[in-house]
């Protein structure tokens, strides 16, 4: 049977026009036993549409890491690593996650407890919640009345060491069914979005890019982004913006010099802009709670200095400085417009290119709303390569 693709449903708060060529259903074809073919074909899909999703797909944790790999033969390990994101001290990342013993590759995430589950035998899940993690946080009179916030925008990367993994997959197992919330901004413009009950909410980042000003823009395609050592370490102490997207600046990070042992030769500094390898267009993907400094090239030659910003390049490593620029440069694209918020079902399995979108959980379930999910993403075999001479001519 051939592969047919059809457009994700857009939500009625979402411009259509802008999500266009963001996401495809693909039906005709069994994700966990694809051909060589249906595989390239499958592979040219997620990075032309940044997301597929497979309506009830029956997948084993082995068919999941299996499909994942395919993308990048040469990755292995998971994309954080062991999950030991640095000796005894606490990192953010995953607190409750919990590895499927065959396949360690394949975590089980979620909410309320499983049990006997792909040979765990029992598991105390917890879904991330806004309230431990931003700086402020909705009432529990308005959360009992629907209102939530997205937790954190983001890439799944460990941004230390390891190379930011190519896809991610996630296949839900369990989902419990429920009222719709309503995702509140609070950053003072009002924005809301209505969302399903613990929608993954995407953003594509070639929109994040589209859409900024001529400055902005030349500015992008110059612009590195350093990350902080052990980065999920680094920012444990401190709160998230109400938006989920970066860190308040207060001063909480730990210090450097507390942080598990780390190599400068081992700190990520990735370009601002990811070229997408199959449609050449640029995605952009920074990941805002982690990035520490910008590095930022001078203009080239010929180009005009006119409303240029930094055109003799700059480095730039005041925390605010830095956070106060990603922001003003990524929070358009998060806009409701431009969200596409998974209303998951039982046996969806979404595929999303992880380096041209951001991500996040939304919303939260009480303890008897039990949800399982299997997510795989591996540690890439190379880092995303950013614009090319001609990109940074055409665009700084
Ligand atoms: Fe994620």
């Amino acid at each position: 049977m051939a592969i047919e693709v059809a457009p994700l449903p857009v939500p009625p708060t979402a411009d259509a026009e802008k999500l266009k060529d963001f996401g495809r259903e693909v039906k005709g074809v069994n994700p966990g036993t694809l051909s060589p073919e249906e595989f390239k074909e499958v592979h040219d899909l997620l990075y032309k549409y940044g997301a597929l999703l497979f309506r009830d797909a029956d997948l084993t944790p082995e068919q999941q890491y299996a499909l994942t790999k395919a993308f990048d033969p040469s990755s292995e390990s998971y994309g954080h690593g062991n999950n030991k994101t640095g000796g005894e001290k606490k990192s953010i990342l995953h607190p409750d996650l919990k590895t499927i013993p065959r396949v360690p590759q394949v975590q089980l995430i979620g909410n309320g407890n499983v049990y006997n589950h792909e040979g765990l035998a029992e598991a105390m899940l917890k879904h991330p919640s806004h309230t431990t993690f931003h700086k402020t946080r909705v009432s529990p009179e308005d959360e009992a009345k629907g209102y939530t916030r997205f937790y954190r925008w983001h890439i799944d990367a460990a941004l230390y060491d390891l190379s930011p993994p190519k896809v991610t997959t996630l296949y839900g197992v369990k989902v419990p069914q429920g009222q719709h919330q309503t995702v509140r901004y609070d950053d003072g413009t009002g924005d809301e979005l209505e969302v399903p009950l613990g929608t993954t909410a995407f953003v594509d980042g070639r929109n994040m890019f589209n859409i900024l000003p001529p400055e902005l823009k030349s500015l992008a395609v110059r612009t590195k982004v350093k990350y902080a050592p052990h980065p999920y370490v680094w920012m444990a102490p401190a709160h998230a913006l109400p938006t989920g997207l970066g860190i308040m600046t207060e001063g909480l990070e730990l210090p450097y010099d507390e942080l598990p042992p780390w190599e400068e030769s081992k700190l990520k500094v990735l370009p601002m802009l990811w070229k997408n390898p199959v449609t050449g267009e640029l995605h952009f993907q920074v990941h805002p709670c982690g990035a520490s400094q910008l590095l930022i090239d001078p203009l080239p030659e010929g180009a005009t200095r006119d409303g240029a910003l930094f055109p003799d390049g700059a480095h730039l490593k005041d925390l605010k400085e830095v956070r106060e620029l990603l922001y003003k440069m990524q929070r358009p694209a998060i806009a409701p417009k431009f969200v596409y918020p998974h209303d998951w079902k039982e046996k969806d399995l979404v595929l999303f290119h992880n380096r041209g979108v951001l991500h996040t959980v939304v919303g939260a379930f009480t303890q008897d709303q039990v949800r399982a999910f299997h997510q795989c993403n591996l540690a890439a075999s190379d880092d995303p390569t950013g614009p090319t001479a001609e990109d940074v001519k055409k665009w700084a």
